[in-house]
């Protein structure tokens, strides 16, 4: 059976194909009609047990683009506020029939257990889980990556080969950061990674990527700067950098923008802290490409279920788009 857990476990081939099969996905979208069959009969259920407003929109609008039955799980309202466990969560999805559960969950290692529990059947796809892996989060950040620095024909059946991509601010609670250096190190691109010493997660060193503290320096030589949301909610008070300071050393304003090379771009995954990361100006600007990863996102999506759950059929024909 397959899922998708872990940027880590995608080989170059994988992570190649997601994305063209991306690709094509993108160009359904640029359609009258943006809906394929594929999925039809299909049952994909989005099990939320943290806030989503991106991640879970998505996969929806991927899911029903393919034409899937979508059913859509919010811990929150549930009986999980009963004290319901995810094992019984899980074996309730499962009566109901899901063919994928797409899942995103506070604790690290959630999508891993219902994977490899027996609990389900289907494809288990992780959204998200504590501060350890968000795989859909990097494809989508790769895609965007290849169409804004190879170009989006030039890019089918291209990685990132000697792309310099840095990664900037709280790596230690970022899920999004890690996903990232697995997957653009398999795609071949050098990262860096730039954060205070305090955000820097013990065993970094064991992490295909480097580490620098000085981000003026770092900037010059950068051809994306991903700015990573500072995860007040998972820091204890005591420990909060205070807005001022942080934005000093490692927010991206207008004048440090102006040190990266012409053709980079700046990119972020949201939801963004405006002022403390990132300032409008940057946020607001041409080179900041945070919108157009959220659109990238659903084509992304829909590559992942689609070869997770369509697999042997072509993805789009020129006959595919349905009213369905
Ligand atoms: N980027 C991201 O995961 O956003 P959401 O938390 O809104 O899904």
């Amino acid at each position: 059976k397959r899922h998708l857990i872990s940027a880590a476990d995608l080989t170059r081939d994988d992570a190649v194909l997601i994305l063209d099969t991306a690709e094509e996905m993108a160009r359904v979208a640029d359609r009258p009609i943006k809906k394929l069959p594929t999925l039809r009969g299909r049952t994909v259920v989005n099990l939320f047990f943290e806030d989503s407003t991106r991640t879970r929109i998505s996969f929806e609008a991927a899911a029903k683009r393919l034409s899937a039955d979508v059913i859509n799980f919010s811990a929150k309202g549930s009986s999980v506020s009963k004290g319901e466990s995810l094992k019984d969560t899980a074996l309730t999805l499962e009566a109901m029939g899901a063919d994928a559960v797409v899942i995103r969950h506070h604790a690290s290692g959630a999508p891993y257990r219902l994977a490899n529990s027996g609990w389900i059947d289907g494809a288990v796809v992780n959204a998200g889980d504590g501060t350890h892996e968000h795989p859909t989060q990097a494809l989508l950040d790769a895609f965007t990556m290849r169409r804004r620095l190879v170009g989006r024909d030039a890019g089918i059946g291209q990685d990132l080969s000697g792309r310099r991509i840095t990664i900037v601010g709280d790596v230690l609670h970022s899920r999004v950061a890690r996903s990232n250096v697995h997957l653009l190190t398999t795609l071949g691109a050098e990262v860096t990674l730039v954060a205070p010493p305090t955000l820097v997660p013990v065993g970094v060193g064991s992490w295909p990527c480097e580490v620098s503290y000085d981000l003026d320096a770092v900037l010059p030589k950068s051809d994306a700067v991903m700015m990573l949301r500072v995860q007040r909610e998972r820091m204890n008070a005591a420990f909060f950098p205070t807005e001022r300071e942080y934005s000093r050393r490692y927010g991206l304003d207008g004048d440090r923008m102006a040190k990266m090379p012409e053709h980079a771009v700046v990119m972020h995954p949201g939801p963004m802290n405006r002022g403390m990361e990132i300032t409008a100006e940057v946020a607001d600007s041409d080179r900041c490409t945070a919108v157009e990863q959220v659109a990238n996102g659903v084509s992304t999506r829909m590559a992942v279920l689609y070869l997770l759950l369509g697999g042997s059929e072509p993805a789009v024909t020129t006959s595919a788009a349905t009213t369905n």
